[in-house]
């Protein structure tokens, strides 16, 4: 269909623990196309930030290890460029921002020269001309009295506001993807909703490529347009936005989609423990035969221990790692 951004191809990504090897990324492929909002969707320790930090070459080297795979950003192989290629693409043709602002911005630096820095390294803007557009980039992402921010330290600002300083930074390099690692976790609801406003508003002005990283389906609900569900290291699902609603396939999915937090509830965005499935994502380390979610599916039956599901088309463009496709005598008609 539209034209591919980011390809990812067969990704596996290891950690080398004294408690053994933990496959935090197990043989992933994904694909953005070109302006497309793509969302990736798990519980926390399913290895979403580890696939995020494999595209911006930033997974550290021990303990971490690209075992196997490709990531081709606009056909080039982002695994194979050496450092100095990889900054050049890193921050100016795709930028990240991460759930923390704090994590990201310099406690000792002011956000004026944070974001402005971009410009002068990528784009060799002086001084001057970069503290002007940053200037401009802060009073677009709707920070009172930018002019005089500038000069302010991280510490001084609130979540919702760093995590507007943290989209300029993003942002005034024009990036073709943005990768955005569950930026609106840590923030209330009234803020998140305004954060996710900003980012789409932008996304559809600069006609960026987002991957949207969250768990909690309410906020892919509201941006992507193609979804991925992650489960202990696999992609488990696959599908539009509309179909994962419609006709979610995985119980897994069934179970993250039941888990919404409520409009009006006293959810603070945040899922910390799914109502719907008991138990917790198995630790990455463990040698799991079967398929990873069993021991937490209501439908677990023989094979599901015996031999782990392929991701299987469902329907066009719906993909699920599921044996309820081969046996749906066994998903009790609820699948
Ligand atoms: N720096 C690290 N050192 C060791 N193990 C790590 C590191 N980063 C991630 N991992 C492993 O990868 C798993 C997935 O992590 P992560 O991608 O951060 O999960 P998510 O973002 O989905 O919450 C972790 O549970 C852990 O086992
Ligand atoms: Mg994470």
């Amino acid at each position: 269909m539209s034209e591919k951004l980011l390809e990812i191809d067969n990704l596996s990504v290891c950690f080398h623990l004294p408690e053994g090897v933990a496959r935090a990324v197990d043989r992933l492929s994904l694909n953005i196309a070109k302006g497309e909002t793509l969302g990736l969707v798990g519980e926390s320790g399913c290895g979403k930030s580890v696939t995020s930090m494999s595209i911006m070459g930033l997974i550290a080297s021990p303990p971490g290890r690209i075992e196997s795979g490709r990531i081709l950003f606009q056909g080039k192989n982002l695994l194979e460029l050496n450092r100095e290629n990889l900054r050049r693409i890193r921050g100016k043709e795709i930028s990240m921002i991460f759930q923390e602002p704090m994590t990201s911005l310099n406690p000792v630096i002011s956000i004026g020269r944070q974001v402005a820095e971009p410009l002068m390294i990528h784009k060799g803007l002086s001084k001057s001309e970069a503290f002007d557009e940053a200037t401009g980039w802060l009073e677009h992402v709707k920070i009172p009295a930018a002019g005089k921010q500038l000069k302010d330290y991280p510490y001084q600002l609130s979540g919702g506001m760093l995590q507007r300083v943290m989209i300029a930074m993003a942002m005034v390099c024009r990036p073709k993807l943005l990768i955005a690692d569950e930026p609106t976790t840590a923030l209330d609801v009234t803020i998140q909703a305004q954060i996710l406003a900003l980012m789409s508003g932008l996304k559809e002005e600069l006609g960026m490529s987002l991957l949207l990283i969250t768990h909690d389906f309410g906020v892919i609900a509201q941006m992507a347009t193609q979804v991925l569900v992650m489960y202990a290291g696999q992609i488990v699902e696959e599908a539009s936005v509309t179909r994962i609603f419609d006709r979610p396939f995985h119980p897994y999915t069934q179970g993250l989609l039941k888990s919404i937090p409520q409009a009006g509830g006293r959810a603070k965005g945040r899922v910390k423990r799914l109502r719907e499935i008991a138990g917790t994502v198995p630790a990455l380390t463990e040698v799991i035969v079967g398929c990873k979610f069993a021991d937490r599916c209501p439908y677990t039956f023989d094979l599901c221990r015996q031999q782990q599901p392929t991701l299987d088309r469902i329907q066009n463009g719906h993909r699920a790692r599921c044996w309820l496709h081969e046996h749906p005598e066994r998903g009790r008609g609820n699948v």
